[in-house]
């Protein structure tokens, strides 16, 4: 039976309102900008209207859960590197900021995945290589980047870098740990 009700439920994309995806409240501080300041306005019953950007040219679509991680997406697909997953999505952040209820592009015609979905453990990226996620507050001038293992430890990561250890807050947004399978800044 025809309901308002069902009409409300179906009702997902809103056209291309000139919209900023980047709400002031998720902006961070540092090399976080916008990499697009015009999006796609998107609306659902569950996420209300928010605004998105994605590839035009994007054929397939993942709707983030509450609780997601981008490793978790990563995993439950295993067909693209989070690097890409940040380059189809603008709306994302270098931090993995996702709104929970809104679709996120997870293939484009020209991808060819090559596995893992990150690099190993202790592996080093530029800013330019889309190091995702890192980890929060890390500062503007970081050079490297490194994906923290298990049980990594912040004087490890010195001593095996070359930085004093008490650079290690002062990179990363104060944390005085290096979290499991983020980027933590290692040269600055
Ligand atoms: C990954 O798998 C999902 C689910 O099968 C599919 O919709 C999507 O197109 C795939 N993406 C890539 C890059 O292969
Ligand atoms: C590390 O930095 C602290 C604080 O700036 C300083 O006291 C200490 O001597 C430094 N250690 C080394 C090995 O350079
Ligand atoms: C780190 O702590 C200092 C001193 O409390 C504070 O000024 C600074 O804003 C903090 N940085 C971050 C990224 O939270």
């Amino acid at each position: 039976m025809f309901s308002k009700f069902t009409t409300l439920v179906l009702t997902t994309l809103v056209a291309t309102a000139a919209c900023s995806p980047f709400p002031a409240a998720v902006l961070e501080t540092n090399t976080l900008v916008p990499r697009q300041d015009k999006g796609t306005e998107y609306c659902s019953v569950d996420a209300g209207c928010t605004c998105t950007v994605r590839p035009s040219d994007c054929t397939a679509f993942y709707e983030v859960q509450a609780g997601d991680t981008c490793l978790a997406i990563g995993q439950k697909f295993n067909n693209f590197t989070l690097s890409q997953l940040y380059r189809w999505n603008p709306s994302m952040t270098l931090n993995c900021y996702l709104q929970a209820y809104v679709p996120i592009c997870i293939n484009t015609p020209w991808y060819t995945f090559t596995p893992p979905i990150q690099p190993p453990y202790g592996t080093h990226y530029t800013l330019s290589q889309d190091p995702v996620p890192i980890m929060p507050g890390i500062i503007d001038t970081c050079q490297e980047y490194e994906i923290v293992g298990p049980g990594e430890r912040t004087d490890q990561l010195a001593a095996e870098n070359g930085f004093n250890v008490t650079d290690f807050p002062k990179w990363n947004g104060n944390a005085t740990t290096a979290w499991q399978d983020y980027w933590a800044c290692v040269k600055a």
